[in-house]
């Protein structure tokens, strides 16, 4: 009989065949002999058979990599069968042993930043998802939770582990962490490094000590993130009565990290892009990732670590509402409104994209090859639009009865979606058997509007369908929430504003109104559907005057621009709508919006943004002439408003200190909108001033990207100079690499390989293979080069990295996503570089996934 969790053949996980695990564990104890090429893992681990699973079970640990040293079970050696993913120990076994166990592992070797590796000379550790089985042999799967002891030996100045400090002395550190955890949150750090400390006082009054470690010239460059920390911190208790728990909680900046960050107990480890920041290196967006990141993997201390998922499969147990609570977050630290705006624009353009192609998978996946590649859009901000949909449904009060009902029924369990969404029934007498579907279905449904108003009535008539998907042929109608109002002629709100709890696939709603309304619907984007609705230009442009909801203010003038965009790029004769050129104008000359919101509504859609939209309507994307619409939109628009935008470029002037707080950098982004629009009528004039005065890096940035955005006169000066400044500073640098790389100047390609192979380019950096190389592939009209240039390039890259960073290769790789969109000719192109990285020797169970995937529907 095969044991169970034992390699087989078909390397697919399916979520229906979860067992429970036949062994428990009460207590983990490790020692770590520290050397950059032969660590020695230590590790006691006291087993208890799992009263939950009857008979008798081999003990099946998982293990990748390691060379054994020792096994003994109760003190005696045992010969266990080893194959390519662990070991079995077959029995008779006793009801509770102790295994202990000696491997030893290659640090120095490990370029997959999976595991124990070494970044900068620093030891640490990546133990989500499966990273764990690269240290020593475990039940790696997050249903099994223990107490972990660690001893660390070595010679580093600095070594840490998970939870409380034991003893430490010469050579040696101990740390203990006494909440019960999965090993995917463990971790270790060693290094040469130095900490900013601080100091909270949790609601009932312990203390904590916060510290931050970074290498030894960065310690300045930490006060944000210390900050951010201890605003989550109090944030988590005030909206959701969610205390610290332990003595110390610590987070280390590393440079080579596959992710943003990772929420280790006590010891979170983060990508030293999402913690290190001053007012010269980091801009007004950096500062808001930092805060962001910050939160999120603090709170994950409550939605992920107190409360874990059960298996891989409920990734978005913890992910969605993590996320869910990061943005609560951010929209109660800034801005609401433009909070929003900028969510539904990412989900936009990375989860509906992902949910239109190949690779859409629900919420919550039943089955994967490689669960690094379900860390996605759709598992984390569809998860998270999920959850606003049942705060939205259940009320505020009903939401935080609901989640305290969870945190007290579940702390210390390791979780299903199920479990999650009883609590919800239980605490409001809701049934939610068809909002699971949420869960369970892919694709991003669409929903119809269609009203007519006669004698006092307004009748809307909603329809819903959601197109098939990989595996989902047929889809069941959704619980889908639509929150929404009316304006009057007059342009002021009428009747009743609510929420439409619209469920059945077509469903007909009346409202009692005096006057034929505008409807307003969707507001807050209330849900994560495409809305297709029957109204005239004028429609929308009443409603982007009028609408008292700033998110569908913004959707209407997004969606006039876009309509701009869309008759352009199907006919470069066409001209640029004189109304919409009117209505951008008056938007443009509008002094009652708040900065940072005007500075959104004078953007236009992005390249991705129409392409998507056309795919969307089954027609094919000519990458060239959406590049030519929107720059043809662009000039007339510019052209239009200049004198506007320089009266706003000059009153946005400011002689202040930088300071990163929601306000100025509402100012900053708005006076650099309206450089964007100078710039195309002064050939880069007003940018090269800007960039040879800036003291701050967005202004700077913001300066740079104007000259380099077509290669302006001034471009090159402006790299080089920025060059010379930050050749020193990787992070800065990176940004260096992302402005070339989304450049849309001709040329743009050989720029981008020269540098790709100029010796100074450390491309195993996932920072700045990502600012170059991923940045590139977001770059449509060079990527999409007719002559299959850019793809050639880019899948080179993808291959040179499979062997060293399968993780971050693979997910780069899902560039190709989108090919489908494309003409007949680029599809052949992308498609021979597909099979191109598929061909290739040890190509990565991670990459063989995506691109199977991609090519396969
Ligand atoms: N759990 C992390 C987060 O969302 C994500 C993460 C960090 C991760 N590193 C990873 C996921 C490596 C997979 C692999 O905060
Ligand atoms: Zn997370």
């Amino acid at each position: 009989m095969r044991p169970e969790d034992a390699p087989r053949a078909d390397k697919t996980i399916r979520l229906a065949d979860y067992q429970p695990p036949a062994w428990l564990v009460e207590e983990t104890r490790l020692t770590f002999r520290l050397h950059p090429t032969a660590t020695r893992v230590l590790s006691e681990i006291r087993f208890v058979k799992n009263p939950a699973r009857e008979g008798d079970h081999p003990l099946r640990l998982y293990g990748e990599q390691l060379k054994s040293i020792s096994a003994k079970i109760d003190g005696a050696d045992v010969s266990p069968v080893f194959d390519e993913e662990g070991l079995t120990v077959s029995g008779p076994l006793p009801d509770a042993f102790t295994w202990a166990a000696e491997v030893e592992v290659d640090p120095s070797a490990n370029t997959t930043l999976d595991g124990l590796y070494m970044s900068n000379g620093m030891y640490c550790t990546q133990c989500e998802a499966e990273g764990f089985r690269k240290i020593t042999w475990y039940p790696d799967r997050p249903d099994v939770m223990a107490p972990f002891h660690v001893r660390i030996e070595g010679d580093q100045p600095v070594m840490l582990s998970n939870g409380d400090r034991g003893e430490t002395g010469e050579g040696f550190a101990e740390w203990s962490d006494p909440w019960p955890k999965p090993a995917y949150l463990f971790a270790l750090v060693a290094g040469d490094l130095v900490s900013h400390d601080d100091a909270f006082t949790t609601m009932s009054g312990r203390e904590v000590e916060l510290r931050i470690w970074v290498r030894s010239g960065d310690e300045g460059k930490c006060a944000y993130a210390m900050d951010a920390l201890k605003r989550s911190m109090t944030w988590d208790e005030e909206v959701y009565g969610r205390e610290y728990d332990l003595d110390i909680f610590q987070i280390v900046a590393v440079e080579d990290f596959n992710m943003g960050a990772m929420e280790n107990k006590g010891l979170n480890i983060f990508n030293s892009k999402y913690v290190l920041a001053s007012p010269e290196t980091a801009t007004d967006r950096d500062y808001e990732f930092i805060e962001a990141i910050i939160a999120h993997e603090y709170f994950h201390n409550w939605t992920g670590n107190r409360i874990t998922c059960r298996d891989w499969f409920q990734l978005c147990l913890k992910e969605g509402l993590t996320v869910f609570r990061d943005q609560q977050f951010s929209a109660d630290m800034r801005s609401p409104a433009t909070q929003r705006i900028g969510n539904v624009a990412q989900l936009r353009a990375r989860q509906f994209r992902e949910d239109a192609g190949p690779l859409a998978h629900p919420v919550r996946p039943e089955e994967y090859i490689e669960i690094n590649n379900f860390y996605t859009a759709t598992v984390y901000e569809k998860g998270a639009e999920v959850i606003g949909m049942l705060r939205r449904l259940v009320g505020a009060e009903g939401y935080r009865k609901a989640l305290d009902l969870y945190f007290e029924r579940h702390d210390g369990q390791a979780c299903t979606i199920e479990d999650w969404l009883k609590v919800f029934e239980d605490a409001t007498g809701r049934d939610l058997a068809q909002f699971k579907r949420w869960y369970s279905q892919a694709g991003t449904p669409r929903v119809t509007a269609t009203g007519v108003y006669h004698g006092g009535e307004y009748q809307l008539t909603l329809r819903q369908e959601t197109r098939p998907t990989p595996g989902q042929p047929d889809k069941g109608p959704q619980v889908i929430p639509i929150a929404y109002g009316f304006l009057g002629p007059d342009g002021s709100e009428i009747g009743e504003s609510g929420v439409l709890e619209f469920r059945d696939e077509e469903a007909l709603f009346v409202f009692h109104l005096d006057e034929e309304p505008v409807p307003s619907l969707l507001r807050g984007f209330s849900a994560p559907v495409i809305l297709e609705r029957e109204m005239t230009a004028a429609d929308y442009a009443f409603l982007m005057a009028h609408d008292t909801d700033p998110f569908n203010k913004w959707e209407a003038g997004r969606t006039l621009s876009l309509d701009v965009a869309l008759t352009l790029a199907r006919d470069p004769a066409a001209e640029v709508s004189g109304e919409w050129l009117d209505a951008f104008a008056t938007l443009a000359a509008d002094d009652r919006l708040d900065d940072e919101f005007r500075a959104f509504m004078l953007g236009l859609p992005g390249q991705e943004e129409v392409a998507a939209k056309l795919a969307d309507m089954g027609e094919t994307v000519d990458p060239d002439a959406v590049y030519a619409a929107l720059d043809a939109m662009g000039d007339a628009a510019a052209a239009r408003v200049e004198a506007t935008m320089r009266d706003l470029y000059e009153s946005r002037a400011s002689s202040e200190p930088y300071a990163p707080d929601a306000a100025a950098a509402g100012r900053r982004a708005l006076r650099n909108a309206a450089l964007g629009w100078i710039t195309r009528r002064d050939g880069g004039a007003a940018a090269r001033t800007q960039f040879a005065n800036a003291d701050n890096m967005t202004d700077s940035l913001a300066a740079m990207g104007a000259l380099v955005g077509r290669m302006r006169e001034g471009a090159e000066a402006a790299l080089a100079t920025f060059h010379e400044r930050w050749k020193n500073d990787s992070l800065v640098l990176d940004k260096w690499y992302a402005m070339q790389a989304m450049s849309s100047a001709e040329g743009a390609l050989d720029r981008v390989r020269a540098l790709a192979e100029d010796e100074a380019f450390n491309w195993r950096n996932p920072n700045k293979f990502r600012s170059l190389i991923a940045i590139f592939a977001a770059n449509p009209v060079r990527f999409h080069a007719k002559d299959g240039g850019g793809y050639r390039f880019f899948a080179e890259w993808l291959i040179k990295m499979d062997d060293v960073t399968p993780q971050t290769a693979a997910r780069v790789a899902g560039a190709f996503e989108t090919w489908r969109r494309y003409d007949v000719d680029r599809q052949a192109l992308i498609r021979a570089e597909l099979m191109r990285i598929q061909a290739k020797p040890n190509l990565s169970k991670d990459m063989g996934e995506i691109v199977g995937r991609i090519l396969s529907a």
